[in-house]
């Protein structure tokens, strides 16, 4: 079988050059050409690693006619090109069509690529997802308490892992899930599109995922992570449709994405309540750049609401939402312990917001009746600057937690114009400590100013992060059929 594929139609020729991703404009990355229909298709992008071996799913029986389903050969497909992994590692092309498929296991040193016109129909048969145990640090199932449905795409224990495309899409057709949901017909935990677990070296970029079960993106456990280019596009009445969600992960990028969701745009997790703290796992070093975000009823970034294992060192740079609820929200708890500490975020571009900065220290939602009440978050150091807001009803509304203040917070170059029907005290503040200079309109008594010449005050790092030194390379296949 796996020799025979070989033979057959996509075998890989050229080329791999090695350059600065910083060298590469964004359409270049993706452009593919069609040189002569007859013979071969010429691929390039660039990407964490180039692949010396690939392979078409149709080389596995798929069909993409919409009706197959080519589950069985998604993870044949999957399972043979793992035997490259030590002799430079495989990739699996999807061609242009309507892919119907199961969820199915990636692979180390493995690169999944959608072609422009491919879309990956999820399947909506619940016999084709799997049941695996919660996440160690939730305890519970997020919708329902024991087990979860597999993730469409799902990997453990990896490394070097692509998914990427020319634009292809990942529909995972979830309206009957969201029904499911909603009439509380759930026995598990509803499935992502993407989730990867204990690894590290991930790129997930130039893809288009809509309807969304529940979240799209969900890497944990993970480190050194990129995720780019992506379009995210689901119902913003459709329940938990997350959009990126690093959650217990180190040195990741989240950048130059486009979500339109029906819950947070990007939340930054690590775990709930006494789950999180024992297992103990921060989200760290999380850069997050040139999100824009339209979500009516939640956050454009969140943080939290589960962060019992810690969230240090998140830095958001170029933030733009439309009709979104706030800009940046911090979600917590008692019983939650853990920290958020350490949050830098410069430069945000807001239309039509309910709130602009919001806090809530009595979010609630347990995993269970387990929790420690003595359990406190420690909120600290969180830096905003920069920010431009429109149509606001109210400017911010920052509630600590009675005798556990959140303390640190810098509030700096701000200029919020309020909406014609906003709420009469644009600032509420209770259980906070902190400072602000050149914040329109006057903030609160508890974050007094320190005068209009200090408006570069709040803090932005200026040093790398790691994962912004990761040289991407330059990916040129000649496919021939
Ligand atoms: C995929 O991985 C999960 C978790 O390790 C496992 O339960 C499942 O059986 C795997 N699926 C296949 C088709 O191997
Ligand atoms: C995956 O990695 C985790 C964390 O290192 C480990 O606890 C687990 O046993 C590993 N699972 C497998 C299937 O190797
Ligand atoms: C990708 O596809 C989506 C959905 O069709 C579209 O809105 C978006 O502009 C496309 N992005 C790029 C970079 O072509
Ligand atoms: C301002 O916000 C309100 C909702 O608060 C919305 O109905 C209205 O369309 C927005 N106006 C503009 C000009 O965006
Ligand atoms: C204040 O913020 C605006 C953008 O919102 C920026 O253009 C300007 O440079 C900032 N001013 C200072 C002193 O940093």
């Amino acid at each position: 079988m796996f020799l025979q594929m070989e033979k057959t139609s996509w075998l890989l020729v050229v080329v791999v050059g090695v350059v600065l991703i910083s060298l590469l404009g964004g359409a270049e990355g993706r452009k593919s050409r069609i040189l002569d229909e007859s013979s071969y298709y010429d691929l390039e992008y660039s990407a964490i690693s180039c692949r010396a071996h690939s392979a078409s799913i149709t080389d596995f029986g798929g069909v993409g006619d919409g009706k197959t389903l080519n589950t069985k050969a998604f993870q044949e497909a999957v399972n043979q090109l793992s035997k490259y992994a030590s002799d430079g590692g495989s990739q699996l092309i999807v061609p242009a069509g309507q892919w119907l498929t199961g969820s199915f296991n990636l692979t180390s040193h493995f690169t999944l690529f959608l072609h422009k016109d491919a879309v990956l129909l999820a399947s909506q048969d619940i016999n084709e997802w799997a049941v695996i145990d919660p996440l160690p640090s939730y305890g519970h199932g997020r919708d329902a308490a024991g087990g979860r449905y597999i993730s469409l795409l799902f990997g453990t224990n990896l490394t070097d892992i692509i998914i990427t495309g020319e634009n292809g899409t990942i529909d995972g057709q979830g309206e009957i899930w969201w029904q499911k949901f909603h009439s509380k017909k759930l026995k598990y935990t509803r499935p992502y599109l993407i989730e990867i677990m204990h690894s590290d070296n991930i790129q997930i970029s130039d893809l288009t995922l809509v309807n969304s079960p529940s979240w799209n993106i969900h890497p944990v456990y993970s480190s050194n992570i990129i995720v780019q280019g992506i379009t995210i596009l689901a119902p913003v009445k459709s329940p938990n449709t997350d959009g990126i969600n690093p959650d217990s992960c180190t040195n990741m990028k989240i950048e130059d994405n486009y979500i339109v969701s029906g819950d947070d745009c990007v939340a930054v997790k690590s775990g709930w309540d006494e789950y999180g703290i024992n297992y103990g796992m921060p989200t760290s070093q999380l850069i997050i750049r040139r999100l824009t975000c339209i979500s009516p009823y939640s956050a454009a970034i969140a943080l939290g609401s589960e962060m019992s294992g810690g969230i240090q060192d998140v830095r958001a740079e170029d933030i733009t939402a439309i009709n979104t609820e706030s800009g940046v929200r911090i979600k917590t708890g008692v019983g939650r312990g853990g920290f958020v500490k350490d949050v830098y975020v410069k430069g945000m571009t807001l239309h039509t917001m309910k709130w602009v900065f919001w806090m809530t220290g009595n979010y609630g939602q347990h995993a269970d009746t387990h929790w420690d009440p003595n359990a406190l978050p420690e909120i600290k150091g969180i830096n905003y600057r920069d920010v431009v807001a429109e149509n606001v009803s109210m400017a911010a509304r920052l509630e600590g937690i009675s005798g556990d203040p959140f303390t640190g917070i810098c509030i700096s170059n701000v200029t919020i114009s309020m909406a014609k029907k906003a709420k009469k005290y644009p600032w509420t503040c209770t259980d906070i400590e902190g400072i602000t200079s050149g914040v329109q309109p006057p903030p609160c008594q508890l974050l007094p100013d320190q005068g209009p010449e200090k408006t570069e005050m709040c803090s932005f790092p200026t040093e790398n992060l790691a994962i912004d030194n990761i040289e991407m390379q330059r990916c040129s296949y000649r496919l021939n059929y």
